[in-house]
This record gives structure tokens, sequence and C-alpha cells, in this order.
């Protein structure tokens, strides 16, 4: 599982990398500058703690830990909870809060079967299934909050967390589906026969966000933890 020997990493580029590099330095970890710094590489070995990080796209995730390709990983629950992988998560990182919102126009009115754009399609359908209404999903891959304003959806499914995009493209906020926070996964595999060494990594991990407060602990190495294709 993962590169021989070494704990594997799988990092999500992008808006949560910086806040799991911060986490992870809190927790001890002396990592190399040219995985904080905009690199373009992919695969960072740090020799001095016995790991190796990957930089992949946060939808990427769960899909490279499910398969093995990474012992662990920090992946959104939005990604958790769309991609349905069968990994398990040991741990609530709480970095990068946001929530899944449906958001339109301030006029939006109600339509027969109304289309909503979005990048996650199974939790939209799902959420929509259980309010009992009828819609039309469109998937998109980003710049969703553009689909009200083209007339392609009526209205949308996404992450936020500022605000700010929403405001800058005259959107507002109407339900939230979810609130998001960032989770440590592990492939089941290396779970078993890593043990140790995820455990040594996972303490100091839990140590630091437990310091934080508010720890939605999920039972960690050797507690309960979640498998989230069963948890949704
Ligand atoms: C997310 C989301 C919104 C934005 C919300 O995109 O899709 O566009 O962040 O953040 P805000 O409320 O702070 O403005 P993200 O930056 O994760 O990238 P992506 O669109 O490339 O998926």
């Amino acid at each position: 599982m993962g590169i021989e020997g070494r704990l594997t990493v799988a990092m999500p580029k992008g808006r949560i990398f910086s806040d799991a590099l911060t986490l992870l330095e809190e927790a001890g970890l002396n990592l190399p500058r040219e995985l904080a710094e905009d690199s373009r590489k992919l695969m960072v070995e740090v020799p001095a703690e016995d790991l190796s990080f990957l930089l992949v796209k946060p939808v990427d995730v769960p899909t490279c830990v499910e398969h093995g390709a990474a012992d662990l990983g920090v992946a959104g629950k939005d990604v958790l909870m769309e991609e349905d992988r069968d990994v398990y998560e040991l741990l609530d990182l709480q970095i990068s809060p946001c929530r899944l919102s449906l958001a339109g126009t301030p006029d939006w009115q109600p339509v027969l079967n109304p289309k909503v754009a979005t990048k996650y399609p199974r939790i939209a359908n799902r959420w929509f299934r259980e309010q009992g209404q009828q819609v039309e999903v469109i998937c998109l891959n980003g710049s969703v909050e553009l689909a009200p304003l083209t007339g392609l959806a009526d209205r949308i499914v996404d992450i936020v967390s500022t605000g700010q995009t929403l405001r800058e493209n005259g959107l507002v906020e109407l339900e939230e589906i979810t609130r998001v926070t960032s989770r440590l996964i592990a492939n089941r595999a290396s779970y078993r026969l890593k043990s140790r060494r995820i455990d040594r990594l996972y303490e100091r991990l839990a140590r630091v966000v437990m310091g934080k407060g508010d720890c939605d602990d999920r039972g960690g190495p050797s507690g309960a933890v979640v498998h989230t294709s069963e948890s949704g």
C-alpha cells in the first residue's frame, strides 16, 4: 500500500492545502519548503519524517486512498459524501470549515422541475429526493455560480465559505444542506498493515485538533472508525 515502507499521504491541492499543511506543522512535522511553495512537483518525499506526499485534486484524494496509491489522505466531507469511496474516516481535522448550500438569484421563483447546477450531483440528487422535490441536476466542474446568471440552471448547490463568490455574482444562499470540514482518511489495508505509524500520526494530529477545542473525534485508530462508503 502506498510507496513501500513509507507512509504516503494524499494532499488536496487548492483551498484546503495551506490549512492542512499548517495543521501538520502544528503537529510537529518538519516539512520541506518544496511542499509549501507553489511548485509543480506532484510527489514530495520527506525522509526525515518517513513520509511521502502526493499532491492531487481534492476530488481525487479518496480515489488515491481507496486504491492504495496513498495510505492516508486529507479530504473535505463534501468530497467524501459525493465520492462514497471505500475508505476509513479517522479524524475530523476541523480545518477549512464551509458549508454546502443551495443558492440562487434573490428573485428566484419556484418553477416545475427546476434545473440545479452543481459539482455534487450525488449529494444534490439525494437532498432533493429527501425534500420530495423533483429537479434536473446539471453537472459542472467549476464556475458553478455562472449557471443561474446565464440561464443554464435555476439554482445551484455549491460550497459557500466566505460567501464572497455568491455576493460578487449577485446570488444568495437559500438553504444550508450540510456543514463541511476536512477529514483524515485511511486506506483499509494500510490501516491494518501500518497501524503503528498511522496511530502515531493520528495521535499527533488529534492532540492539536483537541487542543483547539470542539474536536469531533470519530474514534481514531483504536476506536470505531467511520467507514465512509456506508456513512453517507
Ligand atoms: C469553492 C466553491 C465556490 C467558492 C466559495 O470553489 O465552488 O466557488 O469556493 O468560496 P467563498 O464563499 O469563500 O467565495 P473552490 O475555490 O474550492 O474551487 P473550484 O471552483 O475550482 O472547485
